[in-house]
């Protein structure tokens, strides 16, 4: 199998720990040593594996080899075989001003159809049954106005939609990582991201709780007032599919 070669490989070097896996990096692949529930994980593979066939731009274990048998919790310890992802992460905590700047400059540049992707990427990989972690920005990659999603786990939890936009947005803006200074650039992210949850569904209503009671500290009345607006005028023009994950996955609309 291809992941001994690696486990066995002299010139494997870590260059990276995450919060719970060590990273070896290779050429083409990484091999991940971290813990894992084996049947979560078979079943995460099969689902992410299915997702990047339907074009989701997502990066599923290949391979995996049990190192220590399951504790009493069902946790075995061992190592996973991925393809390495293109590019580097879309923000770190490690960034310089300067590397945070320039990188929310390149997001603030995406089209709005690339928001748009990144979005209805994000509700297939929820609505499919994985979770995408939204705490670390480390947990996307960034490549050449490409986002790519690594570090997936089976959805424990329901997900409500109105937190599944606060998130993406966030993790665009690489919030909590920099001052508000760069407020001119954050409205217009979150002006994409809320025009691309709107197609997907999302009430307006509910875009503008979060915008008000959340964001309220990075935009000022002037910038609340424009995004909701110009997303009052776009609303009549704006075609959201028949099935919009707000219905066929939830009663209430927001759970799922
Ligand atoms: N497929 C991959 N391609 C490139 N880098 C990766 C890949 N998987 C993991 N990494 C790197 O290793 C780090 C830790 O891996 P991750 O799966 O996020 O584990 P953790 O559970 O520790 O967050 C990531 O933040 C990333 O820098
Ligand atoms: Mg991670």
């Amino acid at each position: 199998m291809l992941i001994d070669e690696f486990i066995n490989s002299e010139k494997r070097e870590q260059v990276k720990a995450g919060g719970n896996k060590k990273c070896f990096v290779f050429d083409e692949y990484v091999l991940l040593y971290g813990s894992f529930k084996e049947e979560e994980l078979q079943q995460e593979m099969r689902i992410a594996k299915e997702l990047q066939i339907l074009g989701v731009p997502l990066i599923p274990t290949l391979e995996y080899r049990v190192v220590l048998p399951p504790n009493e919790i069902g946790y075995s310890r061992g190592y996973m075989l991925q393809q390495r992802a293109k590019g580097n992460s879309l923000y770190s905590l490690s960034m310089k001003e300067n590397e945070y700047e320039q990188r929310l400059s390149e997001i603030v540049e995406l089209g709005q159809e690339k928001i748009d992707k990144f979005v209805s990427d994000w509700m297939k990989i929820i609505e499919a049954g994985l979770q995408v972690d939204p705490s670390k920005a480390e947990n996307f990659f960034y490549d050449n106005g490409n986002i790519t999603f690594i570090d997936l786990n089976l959805r424990q939890v329901p997900v409500n939609f109105q937190y599944a936009f606060l998130e993406a947005a966030e993790v665009l803006m690489g919030l909590g990582l920099k001052s508000k200074k760069y407020s001119d650039k954050l409205c217009k992210i979150i002006k994409k991201v809320s025009r691309s949850f709107m197609k997907q569904g999302l009430p307006l209503k509910d875009i503008s709780e979060i915008i008000t009671t959340r964001w309220n500290y990075i935009l000022n009345e002037a910038q609340i007032i424009s995004i909701m607006q110009d997303l009052m005028v776009e609303q009549n023009d704006v075609k959201t599919p028949n099935n919009t994950p707000f219905d066929y996955l939830s009663k209430d609309g927001k759970t799922l």
